[in-house]
């Protein structure tokens, strides 16, 4: 599994985090930055992350910023990607099982490394679960080809 990794600078230790995690599984990631403490834009971070995930450079992607939710609301603008904030693991099993999330969103302000070591992991090895939530995915799909006149990335 390729994995694309990315915070702003609000989510920027907690990345940190999230890639010695990585490290640790020995899972294979790219880290989009940012690569410093210094203040940044998270719609310019998260957009980058988004469109690698739904171009299919990467399979998974996590976006970190202070409370996750500017990441989330970004990356979901982009075409094919299903981005969950989840700050729990039930929210990151049921993302996975029921949504089929390609994007996990995270906050470093609202939760702590141990917990967020977890949710992490418990999303990565989550599959979809099909069946009726497959019928479910493809009425977000339809959405968005209504809105984006069938052009996605
Ligand atoms: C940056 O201060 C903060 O606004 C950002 O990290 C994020 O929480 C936005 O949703």
């Amino acid at each position: 599994m390729r994995v694309a990794v990315a915070s702003d600078h609000g989510g920027f230790e907690l990345k940190k985090t999230v890639t010695r995690y990585l490290e640790s599984q020995g899972i294979e990631y790219r880290d989009f930055g940012t690569h410093s403490a210094e203040s940044c834009d998270y719609p310019d971070i998260a957009r980058a992350l988004a469109e690698a995930v739904a171009d299919g450079t990467f399979d998974r992607g996590i976006v970190i910023c202070g409370t996750g939710i500017g990441v989330s609301i970004v990356a979901n603008k982009v075409p094919g990607i299903r981005a969950a904030l989840c700050h729990d693991t039930f929210s990151a099993h049921a993302s996975r099982e029921h949504n089929n999330a390609n994007i996990l969103a995270m906050g470093e302000r609202v939760i702590g490394p141990g917990l967020a070591r977890d949710v992490v992991k418990v999303w990565l090895e989550t599959g979809f679960e099909g069946g009726r939530h497959a019928r479910r995915v493809d009425k977000i799909t339809s959405i968005e080809e209504t809105f984006c006149n069938g052009k996605g990335l």
